[in-house]
């Protein structure tokens, strides 16, 4: 049986992040698969922090376009053009976005209208191509902080360290 995902939301952010860690480095040791890695990624932080939306938007067009991946949550929008929304522009820009009020986010793409902030953290490959962006969705307003950038990006560095067979779009 797999392991129960804790509820982290009493602890500190940080240490909340270095159990996420943990969970995922033994989830994940011996794997090499993408899809494998973004889905068990997204039910860790999806469900140890209660989030509203939880997932990844794949590259399937270099530099052009964005496709929902594994997520969990209620549905996303299907596509998403690079420099649309807010993850658009962290895919465009290959940064972290922080969207503390996502009302005040010009061309925030609504998928569902309780999200309140968001954060989206760039995914690199082991080439350092932008593979992906993981996306999260928050009912609270300002929800992330620096913590979160340092513990989402650590996460998704897995993804660079994991050689893997690209997917077709
Ligand atoms: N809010 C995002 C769109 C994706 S969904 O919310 C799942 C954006 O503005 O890019």
């Amino acid at each position: 049986m797999e392991p129960v995902i804790p509820d982290l939301r009493s602890l500190p952010r940080r240490a909340a992040y270095e159990k996420l860690l943990e969970m995922q480095q033994l989830l994940l040791e011996d794997s090499t698969d993408v899809i494998a890695g973004m889905a068990t990624i997204s039910a860790l932080l999806h469900h140890a922090f209660g989030h509203l939306w939880t997932g990844f938007y794949r590259v399937v067009e270099a530099d052009t376009l964005l496709r929902v991946g594994p997520y969990q949550g209620s549905l996303g929008c299907q596509e998403i053009r690079f420099g649309r929304g807010v993850c658009g522009t962290a895919a465009a820009d290959r940064r972290t976005v922080v969207v503390p009020d996502v009302h005040a986010f010009p061309g925030h793409i609504a998928c569902d209208a309780r999200s309140r902030s968001e954060i989206v953290v760039p995914v690199f490959d082991a080439q350092g191509a932008l593979l992906a962006v993981l996306d999260i969705d928050s009912p609270v307003l300002d929800a992330f902080g620096s913590d979160d950038v340092a513990g989402l990006e650590a996460m998704v560095a897995w993804f660079a360290r994991t050689p893997y067979v690209h997917l077709p779009a």
